[in-house]
């Protein structure tokens, strides 16, 4: 799994929880904000998601396709070492070819079972969502968990909602508009939740649900970041830059725009390494976008969520390391009154190496990155 949240913010959280993990600390964890989507129906949330995480896995397609909240806790493991004979024992037959023994996804509602090959989570997606509220439109607020295990992952969660609409059409109740609503709201209201208000961009962004919902919860905009989708198919000679510069609707994380695969794409099973090459050359050879290409792509919106990412930590840094000179405090009493030896004491100094290196490693990722945050790019 090639994840979008780059390997800079990978490598420092992991390590700080490998840290915790040291400690033996169940009380001093990071615990990140959740990322969560919302806007319209179609406006390309789970394509926007899928290409954060980078691997093919969540349904997508016109119409109401994500229909229950989707849950999706990534969680950092150790790579196994590789088998003598290179065979992967625990793949199951007619797994994907792309299926490796050390990424695999599971489902609160099935324990136990390991899907490596991700055609088949999001089948599993897909039966579950049908299963729950029918084929027919239906929608219902109780979430799938599933959880994807990978050592190329920070842990972090992220949330795929279903698309704000009103008219009711299927299944539907007459109130989808409210009963959507309020679902969305359970998850953006939390102030540790970072909402990408995404808005396809072929569409009047003074229209967009998406950001007045946002609006509602988060009227500062602190934790709201811009996303705009379907750049591609806007008309000839119009462009986001106005919206870019904060003209239209300003917002003070700003705007991102991106291009996901379209619906032919996801007919022809186009890779996620194609679409991501796609995107790149649009922006770079668009007349209007071309100067500033470093700053549009789903590369670019990682790079803003690492930072928001890290900001965070750092704000609740202070805290955690106070718990944890406390545990190790408490520590060295217990070590002393088993009589064990102290000024050497073996854990006690590991423990506390790794956390001064940490520390200094946290501080060059964090001043390196801090710049990134600024309001006019
Ligand atoms: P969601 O309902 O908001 O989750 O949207 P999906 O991710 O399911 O996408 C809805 C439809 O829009 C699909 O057919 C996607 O292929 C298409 N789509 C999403 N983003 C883009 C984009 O940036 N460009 C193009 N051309 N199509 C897109
Ligand atoms: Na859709
Ligand atoms: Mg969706």
């Amino acid at each position: 799994m090639t994840t979008g949240l780059g390997s800079e913010i990978v490598g420092t959280i992991n390590k700080l929880q490998d840290v915790f993990a040291a400690v033996g600390s169940t009380s001093a964890t990071i615990d990140l904000p959740q990322i969560c989507v919302l806007g319209s129906q179609s406006s390309g949330k789970s394509s926007v998601l899928e290409n954060i995480v980078g691997r093919d896995f969540l349904p997508r397609g016109t119409g109401i396709v994500t229909r229950r909240p989707l849950v999706l806790q990534l969680v950092h493991r150790a790579a196994d070492a590789p088998k003598a004979n290179g065979v992967a024992p625990k793949l199951n037959a007619g797994d994907d070819k792309a299926a490796n023994e050390n990424e695999w996804g599971e489902f609160l509602h099935l324990p136990g079972e390991k899907f490596y090959d991700f055609n088949k989570i999001r089948g599993e997606i897909i039966r579950d969502t049908e299963a729950k509220t029918g084929r027919n439109a239906g929608i219902s607020p109780q979430p799938i968990n599933l959880r994807i295990f990978s050592p190329n992952v920070v842990t972090l969660t992220l949330v795929d909602l279903p698309g704000l609409t009103k008219v009711p059409v299927g299944d539907q109740p007459k109130d989808i508009e409210r009963q959507i609503k309020d679902m969305l709201l359970k998850y953006i209201s939390k102030p540790a939740s970072i909402i990408l208000a995404v808005t396809a961009a072929n569409q009047d962004l003074a229209n967009s649900d998406g950001l007045k919902l946002a609006r509602e919860v988060d009227p500062e905009g602190t934790r709201t970041i811009g996303v705009l989708t379907k750049v591609d198919l806007m008309d000839t000679g119009t462009d986001v830059v106005d919206i870019l510069a904060g003209r239209i609707i300003p917002l003070r994380l700003g705007y991102v725009p991106v291009v996901n695969r379209g619906q032919r794409d996801i007919e022809s099973s186009k890779s996620i390494v194609a679409a991501l090459e796609h995107e790149r050359m649009f922006f770079e050879n668009h007349p209007s976008y071309k100067s500033k290409a470093q700053f549009c792509g789903t590369p670019w919106l990682a790079r803003r969520l690492n930072v928001i990412l890290m900001h965070h930590i750092r704000s609740t840094l202070p805290d955690i390391k106070q718990r944890i000179t406390q545990q190790l405090q408490k520590y060295s009493a217990e070590l002393v009154t088993l009589g064990g030896p102290l000024g050497d004491g073996h854990a006690g100094n590991v423990v506390l190496s790794v956390i001064t290196e940490f520390t200094s490693e946290f501080r060059t990722v964090i001043d390196g990155s801090t710049n990134d945050l600024s309001l006019n790019e």
